[in-house]
């Protein structure tokens, strides 16, 4: 199988690059081919002939977004378009990263790939505008939603965390917020499964179970065994540019027919952190 991953120099591609083996991977960072100038787009395919795309390239800081949105609109909602087009005209399959931010959080149980889209954010609007606009142009296209990334490579919460426990006695972090954490190496794995499965539509893709972001950072400070105090607060008292959802589950119901089970989160993040002891990040 030929492949081609746009985004190559992000968290996810990193991981994917790392993690994919027997099959001829093309990587590309937006210096190689930036997803907004279509022709490009065409010609780097036209090069490669892949089988499959993943597009893991994004605009991913939420917060620019709001203050960004014609960025936020060419490259997560246009710029997908543009690489659609082109693996059209080829026949190449695609997956799409997506977001848990195209959905509102008001629900209190885990969304599932077909409850409505709500995205209260630019972000959320330019992947939830991306996701129906390839569905339209691609109907067999895969659509990947994940929430909360974290892994070596890029910036992270863990690595958030641990840097400002190592400085400070005591660490205020969100309490209101709901999700799921996802290793990018767990996320690479069952991408690279999706394709070897040909699968199509949407699948939500991230590690087992839930917690909130306060959750997440004690779990992080006791698993590297510091004594930092770990305070949960509002989201209003850590007031963002970006409105985030509280809830933003997603349920696993749809990739577990596709025989993907995901790890738990805090085993992941057990892997991550020998991760980083190893590689001394
Ligand atoms: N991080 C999360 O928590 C999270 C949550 C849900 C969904 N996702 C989605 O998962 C995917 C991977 O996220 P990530 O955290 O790995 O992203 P990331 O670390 O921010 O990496 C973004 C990647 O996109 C590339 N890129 C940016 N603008 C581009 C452009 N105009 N043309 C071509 N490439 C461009 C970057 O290339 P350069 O290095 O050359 O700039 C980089 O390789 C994204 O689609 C993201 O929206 C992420």
């Amino acid at each position: 199988m030929r492949v081609t991953i746009f985004g190559a120099s992000g968290l996810l591609g990193k991981a994917l690059m790392r993690e994919w083996s027997g099959d001829a991977v093309i990587g590309l960072s937006s210096r190689d081919a930036d997803i907004r100038d279509a022709k490009h787009v065409q010609r780097v395919l036209l090069e490669a002939r892949p089988d499959w795309i993943v597009l893991a390239a994004a605009y991913t800081d939420v917060d620019g977004c709001e203050s960004n949105p014609e960025l936020a609109f060419a490259v997560n909602r246009d710029g997908p378009l543009n690489v659609a087009n082109a693996a059209r005209e080829l026949g190449a399959r695609l997956v799409f990263l997506s977001s848990d931010y195209v959905f509102d959080g008001k629900k209190t149980t885990p969304y599932e790939t077909g409850d409505e889209r709500n995205p209260q954010s630019v972000y959320g609007r330019s992947k939830a505008e991306a996701e129906i606009t390839l569905f339209e142009l691609m109907p067999e296209c895969c659509i990947v939603r994940t929430s909360w990334l974290f892994g070596a490579g890029g910036k992270c919460f863990p690595d958030t965390i641990l840097k400002l426990a190592a400085s400070r006695p005591a660490l205020d972090v969100v309490n209101d917020q709901r999700g799921c954490p996802t290793y990018a190496v767990d996320l690479a794995r069952a991408i690279i499964q999706l394709c070897r499965k040909n699968a199509e539509g949407i699948t939500h893709t991230t590690n087992a179970g839930d917690c909130t972001w306060f959750e997440f950072a004690q779990q992080i400070v006791r698993s590297a065994g510091l004594t930092t105090t770990v305070r949960p607060v509002s989201s209003e008292q850590m007031a963002r540019p970006a409105p985030r959802p509280a809830y933003s589950v997603l349920s696993p119901t749809r990739l577990r027919s596709l025989g993907i089970e995901m790890p738990s989160w805090p085993d992941a993040l057990h892997r991550y952190l020998e991760e980083r002891r190893k590689t001394g990040i």
